[in-house]
């Protein structure tokens, strides 16, 4: 008789306050799990146990297709680790529409990452939502804290969500496979240090696509032992440009092998299209690299390889080679503003010279002045149909890559 009240009961609640009703996990008819009926509140108090409870609940929830809900509003979270394996390998949508902070003061963030999700499969992280890192209003933050950290996911996207003011990377895919972001948001003021757009290591098959990029660091960076990585669509701007590295930093670091870079717009940067090597660096190679179809404004090096980086002078062997071997890079159809006068900047390693680089169609300007290229350890003639036509090339092409890098080599 009870059970046939209740029945009754659920029904009149499901036509009159449909928001409401739970079934007997503890989510609403339709899957979601809110934060909010866990427990979470916008406040200035950790939610982080509700956030986990109502992960758990989504995470358990047999009947698949679950989304963990965080609604509209300011919720303060600390340190949190949304990890798998779920029910069916089959993780929630998580729709964030609220705004994500961490504490002012007593959360703890470390130098590990804000927001976790590890050891996932077909997750996708959306909605109309921010994480705001608070670093910049904090000053100089006492540790590099990720904001939004993949670790070991497959198969999963992060999409339209703004990130802002990071205190570190504000996107980090670590050990992942099959891997997007897309038309995600990202901003932090252009004097915050380390605060990456978006960082990629130790992943294969990832997709970086329609997003825009201004930050105190690289909008894009690509790290060891990153495989198969298209960067597409991104507007990069104010930062350190479109990197590969820094490589060569750590033993035994893997590859980096097969990226492209197309269809972006880097504005008011530093660096633009960068590789990025350690002097006296561990042995390391960098191989099938492709980047074209960019339109740089006011770019102070839009194009460099950089195999004696050392920022902020703080290498023990500035006077050691790389051993980072670079090969097969193209820059193909590269056009626009150049701030410095050395558009194009190709410093290899003497140790290991790089091999296979192709200036293609590349079409920098450098305000009145004529723009410069420097060459050091470069295999072969990367630029020798911009610097001089050679029969083979079609005089329009040929002037077509005049313009940005007629001045031979220094
Ligand atoms: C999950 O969603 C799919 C597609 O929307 C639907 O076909 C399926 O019936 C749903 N499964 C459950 C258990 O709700
Ligand atoms: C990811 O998807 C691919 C292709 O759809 C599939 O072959 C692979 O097994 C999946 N990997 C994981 C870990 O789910
Ligand atoms: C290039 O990127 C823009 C976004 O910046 C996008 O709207 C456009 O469709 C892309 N074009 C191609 C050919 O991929
Ligand atoms: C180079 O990388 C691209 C992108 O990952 C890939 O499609 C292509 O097969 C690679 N080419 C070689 C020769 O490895």
């Amino acid at each position: 008789m009870a059970n046939v009240l209740k029945v009754i009961i659920f029904h009149l609640l499901l036509v009159f306050d449909v928001g409401h009703v739970h079934g007997s996990d503890g989510a609403s008819t339709a899957g979601v799990y809110d934060v909010t009926e866990y427990g979470a509140a916008p406040s200035d108090r950790d939610n982080k146990g509700a956030f986990l409870a109502a992960w758990r609940a989504a995470c358990g929830s047999a009947a698949g297709n679950s989304t963990l809900l965080v609604p509209e509003g300011t919720f303060t979270v600390g340190a949190v680790e949304f990890s798998g394996p779920c029910t069916g390998d089959k993780a929630p949508v998580v729709v964030i529409d609220g705004v994500l902070q961490p504490c002012a003061g007593g959360c703890r963030l470390s130098s590990g990452a804000w927001v976790t999700f590890s050891g996932l499969e077909n997750l996708l992280v959306t909605g109309a939502g921010t994480l705001d890192g608070r670093g910049a209003r904090t000053g100089k933050p006492k540790h590099k804290t990720t904001t939004l950290l993949f670790d070991k996911v497959a198969n999963s996207t992060v999409r339209g969500l703004a990130f802002v003011n990071g205190r570190g990377f504000h996107v980090n895919f670590h050990r992942c496979t099959r891997v997007t972001a897309d038309g995600l948001r990202i901003h932090a003021p252009a004097a915050s240090r380390n605060t990456d757009g978006i960082h990629v290591g130790g992943s294969s098959h990832v997709r970086i696509l329609d997003t825009a990029i201004g930050t105190g660091d690289d909008c894009v960076s690509v790290g060891p032992g990153s495989t198969d990585v298209v960067v597409s669509g991104v507007a990069c701007g104010p930062g350190h440009g479109i990197s590969v590295g820094s490589l060569g930093r750590e033993e035994g670091e893997a590859d980096v092998r097969g990226l492209v870079v197309r269809n972006c717009t880097v504005r008011g940067t530093t660096n633009g299209l960068r590789i990025k090597t350690w002097p006296g660096s561990q042995p390391g190679r960098a191989s099938n690299i492709t980047f074209e179809d960019i339109t740089m404004a006011d770019v102070s090096n839009p194009i460099f390889i950089d195999q004696q980086y050392c920022p902020h002078r703080h290498c023990s062997d500035v006077d050691k080679p790389s051993l980072v071997q670079i090969s097969d890079v193209t820059f193909k159809r590269i056009e626009g503003t150049s701030r410095s006068r050395v558009a194009v900047q190709l410093r290899c390693s003497e140790d290991r010279p790089c091999t296979g680089v192709r200036l293609d169609g590349v079409n920098l300007s450098c305000g009145e002045q004529p723009c410069h290229e420097q060459f050091e350890n470069v295999q072969g003639t990367p630029a020798a149909a911009a610097q001089a036509p050679i029969p083979t090339v079609r005089p329009e092409e040929a002037a077509d890559g005049a313009s940005g890098t007629e001045q031979p080599g220094q």
